[in-house]
């Protein structure tokens, strides 16, 4: 099938590669021209573990295409939108570039077209689409079909994600949009396209997803309520981590039992620093005006937020005590990605964690393995290392802000001499208390003993 992406961020690149790789023909559009540029040329704008691959493939076989001309999209027969809604300052999705695409789509068509929408958008987002195909394209009197197909992507695990789902939700109206996106899926749902990941017939037999079929309201509200879901349980094993620190449990523990029942299910479960990135906050902010504007006292997740944003304070806390003072001292950051396996910092916490030192009047050395170069555009004002070695040479703590896993495997015997102080504050639980102890460090971390034989409070004082 002939399909065209709007928009070549982390969504429409993975989108438009993935569904090369299960064998479509894919034109990807943006009116970035330096993104096109550099598609182009052979190279990648973001780092996704998986995608340079099943692009490189795809450009090879012609199977794929990049156009710095939106209006070009409407070659394909089906469009996929996956253009950003980012954050109003009221918090609400900001839709312009929605809007702007359906102009695009319903202005330069010549035939009629199957529009999809990707993006994450608030329910009743496609009745307006549709209804803006239809006024914008009114000269024309070409039919536009609308579908909605939220995605699921994890950033770090998106290709993987993509090509073994476990469910896909199309919202459709009719039987023909239906059809046509079984058609596109089939591939997945058969699981007949050449895997880059697992040997032919080799992928695991749980990885059959369901195929669902809803409203378009219904899918649009599926994404935000998954989303959603995902970020109050992080809040709530945040606030189970302040109270195992208060009480002397282990939330790994506790957390670990806690995730076996499968009405629960053990992930999303990991405390420390909180979500970031730049769909959970953005997606929950967004859901909690969708339901204040539609009469829905959904307060619930106004609570999911507010300890979500408490996370750093409580981690500059940490330091604060361990530190004593924090002003004039050399802090060494491990991390400056909203989370393992990306480079992307946008609303890292990580981001937020090294502005919250800097006002304290620390001198912040930081290393990530990706996101370096994005970091330097938000943080210039930082040193950045070309390891964690170096972040760590002659600081007087080491804070791990991302779940790196190059990060679980240091040679801690060698970190703990260069430092200026052997102290480590683990934002994110990555390592053994017992082990790092035994490196000869002081060690904080979340919702654990704290193997300095203390345990903080949510006011930040001190007990023994
Ligand atoms: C999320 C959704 O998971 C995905 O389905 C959706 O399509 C896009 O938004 P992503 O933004 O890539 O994906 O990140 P995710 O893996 O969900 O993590 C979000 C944040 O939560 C990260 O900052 C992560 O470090 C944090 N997190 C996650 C925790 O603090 N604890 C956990 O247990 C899990």
């Amino acid at each position: 099938m002939k399909i065209s992406v709007i928009g070549t961020g982390y969504v429409g690149l993975v989108t438009g590669g993935c569904l090369a790789q299960i064998g479509h023909e894919v034109l990807c559009t943006d009116n970035d021209a330096s993104k096109i540029g550099i598609l182009n040329d052979g190279g990648l704008p973001i780092y996704e573990p998986g995608l340079e691959k099943i692009i490189d493939q795809a450009r090879r076989d012609r199977r794929l295409r990049f156009s710095a001309n939106p209006a070009d999209a409407t070659q394909g027969d089906v469009i996929f939108i996956c253009v950003g809604t980012p954050p109003l300052s009221n918090g609400d999705a900001d839709l312009s570039a929605i809007d702007h695409v359906a102009r695009t789509i319903a202005t330069e068509s010549t035939s009629p077209k199957l529009v999809v929408e990707k993006s994450t958008v608030p329910a009743r987002t496609g009745e307006e689409l549709k209804r803006a195909l239809s006024v914008y394209g009114r000269k024309s009197n070409l039919k536009f079909r609308v579908a909605s197909n939220p995605e699921f992507l994890r950033e770090g695990t998106a290709v993987d994600d993509f090509l073994h789902p476990d469910r896909i939700v199309v919202g459709a109206e009719d039987e023909q949009t239906e059809k046509q996106m079984k058609d596109i899926y089939r591939p997945v749902l058969e699981r007949s396209f050449t895997c880059p990941f697992h040997a032919p017939s080799a992928c695991p037999a749980d990885l059959q997803p369901s195929w669902i079929v809803t409203t378009i309201n219904s899918a649009e509200l599926i994404k935000h309520a998954s989303n959603s879901f995902l970020a109050l349980k992080i809040s709530y094993a945040n606030m189970v981590s302040d109270l195992a620190e208060a009480l002397g449990a282990d939330i790994k523990e506790v957390m670990q039992a806690v995730g076996l029942d499968p009405r629960i299910g053990s992930r999303f479960l990991n405390p420390g620093l909180g979500f970031g990135g730049f769909c959970l906050p953005k997606d929950l902010q967004a859901f909690v005006h969708l339901a204040e504007r539609s009469g829905v006292d959904f307060t619930m997740l106004r609570e999911v937020e507010r300890v979500n944003k408490k996370r750093i304070n409580r981690f500059i806390e940490k330091t604060r005590q361990a530190l004593w003072v924090i002003k004039g001292k050399q802090v060494g950051v491990l991390g400056v990605a909203f989370k393992a396996n990306t480079d992307d910092v946008r609303f890292s916490p990580a981001v937020d964690l090294i502005e919250h030192l800097l006002a304290e009047g620390a001198r912040v050395c930081a290393y990530d393995p990706e996101a370096m170069e994005r970091a330097r555009a938000v943080l210039p004002q930082i040193e950045y290392k070309k390891s964690a070695y170096d972040a760590a040479e002659d600081s007087e703590a080491l804070l791990i802000a991302t779940e790196w896993d190059e990060f679980r495997k240091l040679d801690w015997d060698r970190i703990r001499d260069v430092m200026a102080r052997p102290l480590i504050i683990d934002g994110r639980n990555l390592l053994s208390p017992a082990e790092i102890k035994a490196h000869g460090f002081e060690y904080y971390c979340f919702g654990r003993p704290n193997l300095a034989t203390a345990s903080w409070h949510e006011n930040g004082v001190l007990s023994k």
